[in-house]
């Protein structure tokens, strides 16, 4: 299955990343989106094949703008990765005690546009372009989707991918194009915290591990990698966790 083109929002950094080197060690071709062209441009760099494309997915016209980029140059598109979003706390909003349904509406509509959003944009933009049969479309959720994310607005934002993947799933079966979602647990050496974690939080995530340790950007990358194999061929719908069984508990 090598020479495939292969999406990537989110291929700047983290699990994305992890996961272009994964499919760049069989010899395809990686597309990665980001928002800082300077991140998605020194990834590029170090990433056989790969090509930058940056572009904010949370905008309608930016998104499609880069799928028109990604149709003009490549054709089809074999393998979609929706990695693109983050932790919409990490951009503040308004704090006005007199108002505090400002703050509640940006932190639902942050997280929303940011990993709900970008996800849909993109795919809506190349799905006429999917290789069919064989074309792959992927998610990534978070285990939020299933606990809640302390406000709930990220984790709905999450969750929300999984009935769309679901209805699309259904509409581009026929075509041969199987869609699934994974969902990581804490993963470290990736930007999504921001540095805000602390040593007391990753005790206590890890510690709901059943392996006792922390998700690495490999464990997400390397199953989204066999999602997207001949292997898969007939896995579709269906939300993956990766959080070492931390979802269960003890
Ligand atoms: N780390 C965890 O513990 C964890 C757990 C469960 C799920 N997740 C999810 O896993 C995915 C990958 O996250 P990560 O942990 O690898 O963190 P990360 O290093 O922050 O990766 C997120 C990537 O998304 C890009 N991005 C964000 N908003 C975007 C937008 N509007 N348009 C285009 N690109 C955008 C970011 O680049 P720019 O800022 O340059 O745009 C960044 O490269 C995210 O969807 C995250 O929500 C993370």
């Amino acid at each position: 299955m090598a020479g495939r083109i292969v999406v990537i929002s989110g291929g700047g950094t983290g699990m994305g990343l992890a996961t272009a080197h994964c499919f760049a060690r069989d010899g395809d071709t990686t597309v990665l989106i980001g928002r800082r062209a300077e991140v998605v441009n020194r990834a590029a760099d170090a990433v056989e094949g790969a090509v930058a494309l940056p572009a904010d997915l949370s905008e309608p016209a930016q998104a499609a703008r880069a799928a028109g980029e990604i149709g003009e140059r490549f054709g089809t598109v074999d393998v979609l990765v929706n990695g693109a979003g983050g932790n919409g706390t990490l951009e503040p909003g308004p704090d006005d005690p007199d108002a505090p349904l400002a703050a509640t509406a940006h932190d639902w509509s942050v997280n929303f546009r940011g990993n709900t959003l970008t996800a849909v944009l993109l795919t809506e933009a190349l799905r006429d372009r999917l290789a069919s049969p064989g074309g792959r479309v992927l998610f990534i959720s978070s285990i939020a989707a299933y606990r809640g994310s302390g406000t709930g607005a990220y984790a709905a934002s999450k969750a929300a991918l999984h009935p769309y993947a679901h209805d699309l799933a259904r509409a581009l079966g026929p075509r041969g194009v199987t869609v699934n979602v994974v969902a990581p647990g804490l993963v470290e050496d990736t930007e999504f915290f921001g540095g805000l974690m602390t040593e007391e939080r990753r005790e206590r995530l890890v510690g709901e591990t059943l392996t006792h340790r922390p998700g690495t950007p490999g464990d997400v990358a390397q199953t989204l990698h066999w999602l997207a194999s001949h292997a898969a061929a007939h896995l579709t719908s269906q939300v993956i966790q990766i959080n070492g069984g931390a979802e269960r508990g003890h």
